[in-house]
Formats: structure tokens, sequence, C-alpha cells
């Protein structure tokens, strides 16, 4: 990726994320050193409802927005004159939600007199990979797998991609909270099921594994289907063997399809993100089919699997690099794609 647009160097970026039910602000420097990352969880606000209820997540980021960004600017020893641009993510996620993200981001810019840079979200996961692996280097394949989203997308270049598949229904992290809601375990369901599953066995149901050998294209929704009708046959299975099952089912399917196409692509390395990506089965089973493949593998920590604002400001200092400042007229994008050629 050639440079376009002068950043100076060191280059203090302030990220900003709320584009679902995580208000966070994070201070990076030159797009891989994390000075600070302060992530306040709604996840007890919306606990009782069962998911995210968009019109409480707005409300909770107008109140946690500024004491989460002052406290990122204080741990990373920062005042608001030493910032160099001011990152958030436009899209995808609640547009009440992105809305209260990208008006403070605005405001910060306009009032600290430095560019604005409005983030994809999607493309943001990707790079909490490379703030923890300053050596990854495409070509890639991606496999993002977030509570909206199922991608697996072949990175030839820094900010140059090719989407070769995605789901048709259900994304892998809402398969998981429909699952877990049907056994009782409460939201957000992936980390109750990876929990429970540990327990369980995962040969106790052969759940599908649709479009296994087809394509790159992923659907969840009939197995989550199948563990309903299963579950309610089957009153005496161990809720235990079929979280463990199911996850069996969709962490075979993803590594599989990922695998096929870090062989296809020719690349390197496979690289892991989005929320699901913090699943310990996914997690192990990637590892297993790197070191099979001789491919490199690129696990972030659970902690920048899930939505954080540090992976905003790391993807923000190489879009301000590669296409300069957003236009302060940009607005929130809530249904915005993976960026791609
Ligand atoms: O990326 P993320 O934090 O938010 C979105 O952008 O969607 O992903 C949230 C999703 C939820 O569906 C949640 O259940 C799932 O990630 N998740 C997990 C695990 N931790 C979070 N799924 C499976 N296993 C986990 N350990
Ligand atoms: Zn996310």
């Amino acid at each position: 990726m050639i440079p376009r647009f002068f950043v100076p160097s060191p280059c203090r970026i302030l990220g900003i994320e709320t584009s679902c039910d995580e208000t966070a602000a994070a201070v990076v420097t030159d797009g891989f050193d994390v000075a600070s990352s302060v992530v306040s969880s709604q996840v007890d606000l919306h606990a009782r409802f069962g998911g995210v209820v968009p019109e409480l997540a707005s409300r909770a980021h107008v109140q946690l927005l500024n004491p989460v960004v002052a406290e990122a600017l204080i741990e990373a020893g920062c005042a608001g004159s030493d910032i160099d641009a001011v990152a958030c993510t436009i899209g995808p996620g609640l547009v009440g939600a992105l809305l209260v993200g990208v008006s403070a981001a605005k405001a910060f810019a306009l009032a600290w007199g430095v560019p604005f840079v409005g983030v994809n979200h999607l493309e943001a996961h990707l790079y909490a990979a490379f703030l923890e692996e300053p050596d990854l280097r495409p070509p890639l394949v991606l496999l993002l797998v977030s509570g909206g989203h199922t991608l697996l997308v072949a990175m030839d270049d820094h900010l140059r991609y090719r989407v070769l598949g995605g789901t048709i229904d259900d994304a892998a992290g809402e398969a998981f909270d429909k699952v877990a809601r049907f056994l009782g375990l409460g939201y957000p369901g992936g980390p109750a099921i990876d929990r429970l599953a540990m327990d369980g066995d995962p040969a106790a149901v052969a759940f599908p594994r649709a479009l296994l050998d087809e394509g790159y294209d992923f659907s969840f929704s009939g197995i989550k289907t199948s563990v309903l009708t299963y579950g309610r046959k089957h009153p005496d299975c161990p809720a235990a063997d079929i979280a463990a099952s199911f996850q069996e089912a969709v962490v075979d399917v993803l590594v599989t399809k990922a695998r096929r196409a870090a062989r296809q692509v020719g690349a390197t390395g496979l690289c892991l993100a989005g929320g699901v990506a913090a699943n310990s089965v996914l997690r192990e089973r990637l590892l297993d089919a790197c070191i099979a493949d001789g491919l490199r593998a690129f696990v972030p920590s659970r902690d920048m699997c899930t939505d954080n604002a540090a992976m905003v400001a790391a993807t923000a200092w190489w879009r301000l690099r590669a296409d300069g400042p957003t236009p302060l007229g940009a607005g929130a994008e809530p249904g915005l794609r993976f960026p791609c050629d």
C-alpha cells in the first residue's frame, strides 16, 4: 500500500466505537501501539431483554461516551491537544448507536482541529489481528465471524480485499445466540454455549453441516432449526451435549471452508476476527488446521475479537494514509458492507 496522505509520526489516533452495545474509546499510536483501550459493556443492561434493545443502547452510549473517552485519554497520558486524528465506526451497526459515536468524533475532531476518519467496523475487526501481529503480511484469508456477519475474505494487500463468501441467512454469532436462548442460557449466547459445551460430547448429535463442500457461502439457519427440533424431541438429552454438538458442527463448517479458501488463493496465513473468534473450539481448530497446512495462524486475543476501539483507531491509521480524512458531512451508514475492489 503506497501512502497518499501525509500523517505525522508519531501519529496518535483516538478511536471511538459505538456500533452496538459496547461503548469504547482507545488511543493507538502509528497503527500498532495501543496506549489505552477502554470498553464499557452494556451487557447487563440488555441481558434481561434477551438481546440488544437499540433505543437503550443509544441512550447508554450518550451517557457513557464522554467518561469513556476521558478515561482513554488519561490512561494514554495524553490531552486532547496530543491527538492527531479522531476516528469512529461509521457502520455497519445500529443507526442510533452509530450516530452517538459519529457526532462525538466529529465534534472532537473539529474542536481539536484534526482530521476525522470514518471507519468500517468489519474492516476494523480484521485490523484487530494486525494490532497484535505487526509482522502479519498479506496474502491472507480472513474469517470474520460476528453477531451480524459471517465473511470469508481474501486480503491481497493492505486495504485490498475480495469477498469470497458470506452467510445466506443467519450469521454464525446469531446462530449461537438463538441456540443459547433455546437452551435457556441467556444473552449473550456465544460465551454461554462455549462454557457449557466444555462438559458435553461434541459427537452426541450429528447436526447438519450445510453447504460444507459447496463454494464459500454459509448457511446457519438450518442447524438452528435442527437444534430446536432435536431438543424438543429429546428432552432428556443433556443441554451440554446439544451445545457441544451444535458448536462442533458450526466450527467444522467454518474451518473447512477457511482452509479450502486459503489453499485456493495461495494465502500464507489464516486470520480469525469478530466476536465468535473468541470461541475456544474455533480457535483451537483453526490453529490445528494451520499447523497441518503449513499456514500462519493469526488469532487475536479474546478482548481484541469482541468490539473495542483500538481496532478502530488502528484501521483509521491505514485508511488516513491511503484515503485522507473523511469529510465531516459523512454520516452513519448502518448497512455498510465490507470494503472490496
Ligand atoms: O463482533 P461482536 O462483538 O459484535 C458484532 O459486531 O456483532 O460479536 C458478537 C457475537 C455474539 O453473537 C456473541 O454471542 C458471539 O459474538 N460470541 C461468541 C463467543 N463470544 C462472543 N460466540 C461463540 N463463542 C464465544 N466464546
Ligand atoms: Zn463487531
